[in-house]
């Protein structure tokens, strides 16, 4: 596994490599990134992933500062899921003195957008740098963040990005709570109770399936989420390509919430129809 800290470092590993796939990262690897890992390895020559906890994309009350980082365990985690190479830039190498941002449109506006004023503007700037400085062919994101995948495939539409984006499904833990850097906050009790959220998202998928009124269920779930101990930030059904709210679900739409647990932010998302 190499490990390129500069972007200079990345363009001569590039040298005449074809058939980059790039899977970006914050670090605090878990199974979810090592599936990207894996599922780029298996379409792409070469893998080259990235390890850069991007400072724009928190606001100034967010977690930047207690975010884990864990780079010795991230470059195994990589090189066992079959990286090639690791570009983990500083700050410094990213975002020297930037005066050009990109800004997304309405896709962007509502959910997160609505919440983390700035963020998918921060993401989308560095997605695309790293677009850039990788030449990557193809490019890995989990569904997990299902608003950023929907942000980040309208910047490519509109901006004539040539890069094939694959959005890749959810790893989840055997209690079904989705994987993410930010479960490391949790004790292992929290841990067991968090799972209540997506037991809660994927009850709701079941009986939507079955015919009942989106509305009603989706009441109910926030009803029932408050219940046990979750502050239900948003739950709702969701065209994925859009972010448009659906009141008749469809067998593209999603059922995506955020909650909070215990002090942490949680979001994730299932298929409505099953
Ligand atoms: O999903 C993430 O980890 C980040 O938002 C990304 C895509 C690596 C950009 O910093």
């Amino acid at each position: 596994l190499k490990l390129l800290k500069s972007i200079e470092e990345v363009r001569q590993w590039r040298g005449g490599r074809g058939g980059i796939g790039l899977v970006p990262t914050m670090g605090a690897l878990h199974e979810g990134h090592a599936s990207l890992v894996r599922q780029a390895a298996d379409t792409c020559h070469h893998v080259l992933a990235t390890i850069f906890l991007n400072p724009t994309q928190f606001g100034p009350s967010e977690d930047l500062s207690r975010y884990p980082r864990t780079l010795e365990a991230d470059l195994l985690i990589c090189e066992q899921s079959g990286a090639e190479a690791v570009f983990a830039p500083d700050v410094s190498e990213m975002h020297p003195d930037m005066q050009t941002r990109v800004v997304p449109g309405a896709v962007s506006f509502a959910w997160e957008g609505a919440r983390r004023p700035g963020h998918f503007e921060g993401v989308c700037t560095v997605v695309l740098k790293l677009f850039q400085i990788s030449q990557a062919e193809d490019a890995f994101f989990g569904l997990k963040d299902l608003q950023q995948c929907a942000v980040i495939r309208r910047m490519a539409i509109d901006l004539n990005l040539p890069i094939r984006l694959h959005f890749c499904e959810t790893v989840r833990e055997s209690s079904g709570l989705a994987m993410s850097s930010r479960n490391s906050y949790f004790s292992p009790e929290d841990r067991r109770g968090a799972s209540g959220f997506s037991a809660a998202l994927f009850r709701s998928a079941e009986e939507i399936s079955a015919g009942k009124n989106p509305q009603d269920i989706l009441n109910e779930a926030r009803s029932a989420l408050t219940n046990d101990g979750f502050r239900v930030d948003y739950i709702a059904l969701v065209n994925p390509m859009t972010m448009e709210e659906l009141t008749i679900a469809s067998k593209e739409s999603r059922i995506m919430a955020a909650v909070e647990w215990k002090g942490v932010r949680l979001i994730d998302n299932v298929a409505a129809c099953r």
